[in-house]
C-alpha cells in the first residue's frame, strides 16, 4: 500500500496550497448497502478516488445510536467493508476503516459538543425523524450524532463530502461549526462542501416513490441491496409502483416513472433525456423490465467480489488495520492543533 505524500504534509499549513483536495465519506453499517446509497454515495465514491486523497470508513459508532444485537452489529460491519471493497473502494486508492478503530473521531466530536448548541443539534429533521421512530430510545448519541459527523469530516480537513440529498442538513451544521470554531479559535478546520449528485441524489422506494429508499425500510420490496440476487430484483423492479397514465417521461407528476428513468440513467450511464427516448411508446411493463435488468447487470459482479471478500476475513483484517493506522496518524495532528487552541495542557512539542 502506497503512503501518498499529501497524507504527511496535508496539514502543515504552509503547504495547504498545494494540497491535493481530501474526500471524505462514512456509511452506517446496517441492513446492506441499497440501490439509494450506491446511487447517492458509494459509486461517486469509486469515482472520486482516482483525483482525491480519499478516507472512506464504516461509522459503527453512529450505529449504536438505535439499538441494536451486538453479534449482529459485528456481522454486519464486517458485511459492510467487504460490500465497500466489491463496490471498488480501493485500498491502493482509499484510506479505508471502522471509524471506532480511530478514537479521535470521538475525542474530537466531544470538543465539539462544547462549540455547539443544544438549539442546533434539536433542530436537525433526522434527529426528529429517529426520535419519532424511536420513541422509547431518544438517547444522547441521538441527538449528538451530527456533532459526531461533523468530527468525522473536519478531523482530515476535508474538502468535499459525497453524500446523498439526506445528509445536507447535517453537512450545513459541519459547516457552521467549523466557521464558528475558526472565528473564535483562529484558522483550523477546512470549511467542508457537499459534493450531492445532480442526479441520484435521492434514490426513492420502488414502493413508495414519493419516499426516500431506505435499508431500515421494512417492506424488503421497496429497496434493492448491492448484494441482491438478479431474480429477486427482477421481481421488485417487476413489482414496483408506477404513476397513471402510460407516458414514460420524468416530470413532478410521476414520481414512480421518474424514480425508474434516474435510476437507469445512473445504472447506464445515459441522461434522463436519453432514456426517455429510448423508451418512448413503450410500455410501463417493459420499462420495468429494462431496468431491473440494467440494474442486476451492474451487481452482478459486486455479489460475486462480495462473496470472494467475505470468505477473506484476513485480508478484510489486513486492510483495515492499515487504513485506521493511516488515518489515525492524519487525525492526530488536527486533534493536537485542536486541543492547544482550546487550551488544554500538552507536554509535546
Ligand atoms: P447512511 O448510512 O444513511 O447512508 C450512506 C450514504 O448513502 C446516501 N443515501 C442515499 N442517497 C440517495 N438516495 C437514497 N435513497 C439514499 N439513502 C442514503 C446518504 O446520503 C449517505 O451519503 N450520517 C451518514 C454517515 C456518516 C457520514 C459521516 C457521511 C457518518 N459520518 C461523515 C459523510 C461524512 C449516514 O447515516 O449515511
Amino acid at each position: 500500500m502506497t503512503e501518498k505524500g499529501v497524507y504527511m504534509t496535508e496539514i502543515n499549513d504552509k503547504v495547504q496550497n498545494e494540497r491535493k483536495k481530501v474526500v471524505l465519506s462514512g456509511i452506517q453499517p446496517t441492513g446492506t448497502i441499497t440501490l439509494g446509497n450506491y446511487v447517492g454515495a458509494v459509486s461517486n465514491w469509486g469515482k472520486m478516488q482516482d483525483d482525491y486523497d480519499s478516507l472512506f470508513f464504516i461509522a459503527d459508532l453512529h450505529a449504536l445510536t438505535v439499538r441494536r444485537e451486538p453479534a449482529e452489529l459485528r456481522q454486519m460491519c464486517m458485511s459492510f467493508f467487504a460490500q465497500l471493497l466489491a463496490c471498488g473502494i480501493d485500498p491502493e486508492k482509499s484510506v479505508l476503516y471502522f471509524q471506532s478503530h480511530v478514537p479521535a473521531h470521538s475525542e474530537l466530536a466531544w470538543i465539539l459538543n462544547c462549540n455547539t448548541y443544544v438549539g442546533e443539534a434539536s433542530r436537525m429533521t433526522q434527529f426528529k425523524d429517529k426520535s419519532a421512530k424511536h420513541a422509547d430510545n431518544i438517547n444522547m448519541g441521538l441527538m449528538d450524532y451530527p456533532v459526531l459527523m461533523a468530527a468525522d469530516i473536519l478531523l482530515f480537513r476535508s474538502d468535499l463530502v459525497p453524500v446523498g440529498i439526506d445528509q445536507k442538513q447535517h453537512l450545513e451544521l459541519a459547516r457552521d461549526i467549523a466557521i464558528r470554531f475558526n472565528n473564535r479559535y483562529g484558522d483550523t478546520f477546512v470549511v467542508p462542501e457537499g459534493y450531492i449528485p445532480k442526479t441520484g441524489a435521492k434514490v426513492c422506494s420502488l414502493q413508495d416513490p414519493t419516499a426516500k429508499m431506505s435499508k431500515s425500510d421494512p417492506d424488503p420490496n421497496g429497496w434493492v441491496s448491492v448484494i441482491e440476487d438478479e431474480s429477486s430484483i427482477m421481481k421488485k423492479f417487476k413489482r414496483a409502483v408506477t404513476d397513471s397514465g402510460n407516458e414514460i417521461v420524468a416530470r413532478e407528476d410521476k414520481p414512480g416513472i421518474t424514480n425508474l428513468l434516474v435510476i437507469y440513467s445512473v445504472m447506464t450511464g445515459k441522461t434522463v433525456e436519453e432514456a426517455e427516448r429510448e423508451f418512448a411508446g413503450c410500455g410501463y411493463g417493459t420499462f420495468k423490465t429494462a431496468v431491473g435488468e440494467a440494474v442486476a447487470a451492474k451487481f452482478k459482479p459486486i455479489r460475486e467480489e462480495y462473496a470472494r471478500y467475505l470468505a477473506d476475513k484476513a485480508y478484510i483484517a489486513e486492510v483495515a488495520k492499515a487504513g485506521a493506522e493511516k488515518a489515525a496518524r492524519i487525525a492526530a495532528r488536527t486533534l493536537a492543533k485542536v486541543k492547544r487552541k482550546v487550551g488544554l495542557v500538552s507536554f509535546d512539542k
